[in-house]
């Protein structure tokens, strides 16, 4: 049971109530961090209904592909009016191509472009795009002032503090970019040298949050409860909070934070709203992929059925299911026997990549 909100470890900070980035009035200073794969349009629709959900991005989108109108590409640029505030996540280490990309999604209407500084797949540093670009700041510097330079919507990064924690440089990437004319950065707390391992380095992004004069800094990485942002921003002085895996654990953070926020006591969800919550998730899927969603939602299955203690024999079938109304029927069975099962829900249900980073 979540203590009442007048305890004092749950006392949101003491802030101006807005929070803008570049122009963009948002509804609240909690957003999404893309997790590729798994952020995609229906569950950020699904997300944004149960409210409190500030800017989501889009998973990183390969800028070259993209201005070639790749069908995957098209597919992760894929919004609908309901999906707003959005920001298109793209990534390449070539100037050009990056430029490109920004004005192609500016001329289409979207409100928001981010830039990747922080994957740490080798396929996308190998050609120098991701975390690569923390290793050449004045490389960095140039190409975010050209793509800044290039658009007339809001270019925001997302970075790790460095490629290892010999070469630190999110403090001075942050004062380079902000004069550049950057909207606002997300900083993850790890190095790419990290990976996902280890913990995430308050103090790392409470030293970006002070290289900064005006922009927003929005702080990501390991955020899995309400007491877990409301520390990070006390902790660090981050003007906002994105929050992956733990938007997937429990997408009610949002929602839960914003009504501490505003002063009222956050309400976990019943289990009847958390089985809505996944049926409404497939049935927005639906909408963009058809059929094809049964394939595409089959990921899910563990997720849910660990989140949610769905009885194993229902899970397999949330594993097979091939139609709609099959897919209505488990449900069905799902709701009446809902609690049979213990619930263990653990990060490690987000794959990660494995082994040593060089190689991933
Ligand atoms: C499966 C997975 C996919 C991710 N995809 C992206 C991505 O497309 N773009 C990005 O900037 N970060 C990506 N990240 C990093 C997250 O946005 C975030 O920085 C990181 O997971 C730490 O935050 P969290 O603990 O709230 O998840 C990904 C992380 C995971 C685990």
């Amino acid at each position: 049971m979540m203590p009442p909100t007048n305890s004092p470890n749950l006392a949101a900070p003491a802030t101006d109530s807005t929070f803008v980035i570049g122009g963009r009035l948002l509804p609240s200073r909690y957003c999404l961090a893309p997790l590729a794969g798994y952020t995609h349009l229906a569950f950020r629709r699904a997300l944004r209904e149960l409210g409190g959900l500030g800017l989501a991005t889009t998973d990183l989108v390969h800028a070259t592909q993209l201005v070639s109108n790749n069908r995957h590409s098209l597919d992760l640029i894929e919004t609908h009016p309901d999906d707003r505030p959005l920001s298109v996540q793209i990534f390449s280490g070539n100037e050009e191509h990056l430029v490109k990309a920004a004005c192609w999604l500016a001329a289409r209407g979207y409100e928001g472009v981010d830039l990747n500084m922080g994957c740490p797949m080798a396929k996308v540093n190998g050609q120098g795009g991701g975390a690569r670009l923390l290793c050449d700041t004045d490389g960095a510097s140039r190409l975010v002032e050209r793509v800044v330079s290039s658009v007339n919507i809001p270019v925001t990064v997302k970075m790790r503090l460095g490629w290892d924690r010999d070469s630190i440089a999110s403090p001075l990437l942050a004062r380079r970019f902000e004069n550049s004319g950057v909207a606002a950065i997300t900083i993850h707390g790890r190095t790419r040298a990290q990976g996902f391992q280890g913990t995430v380095d308050l103090d790392g992004i409470a030293a970006t949050v002070a290289a900064v004069a005006r922009i927003p800094v929005i702080g990501n990485g390991d955020v899995r409860t309400v007491e877990d942002a409301l520390h990070m921003r006390r902790f660090t002085g981050c003007a906002a909070v994105a929050m992956g895996r733990g938007a997937m654990l429990d997408p009610w953070l949002f929602r839960k934070l914003s009504d501490i926020e505003a002063g009222r006591d956050p309400r976990d969800p019943t289990p009847d709203e958390q089985v809505d919550f996944l049926a409404r998730h497939f049935h927005l899927m639906t909408e963009q992929h058809a059929e094809r969603s049964c394939r595409l939602f089959r990921k899910f299955a563990a997720w849910y059925g660990a989140k949610l203690g769905i009885p194993e024999d229902l899970e397999q079938r949330l594993r097979l299911f091939e139609s709609l109304s099959e897919f209505d029927a488990i449900i069905a069975e799902i709701r009446s026997r809902h609690g049979e099962r213990r619930t263990s829900v653990a990060t490690a249900l987000i794959k990660v990549p494995n082994g040593p980073v060089e190689r991933w």
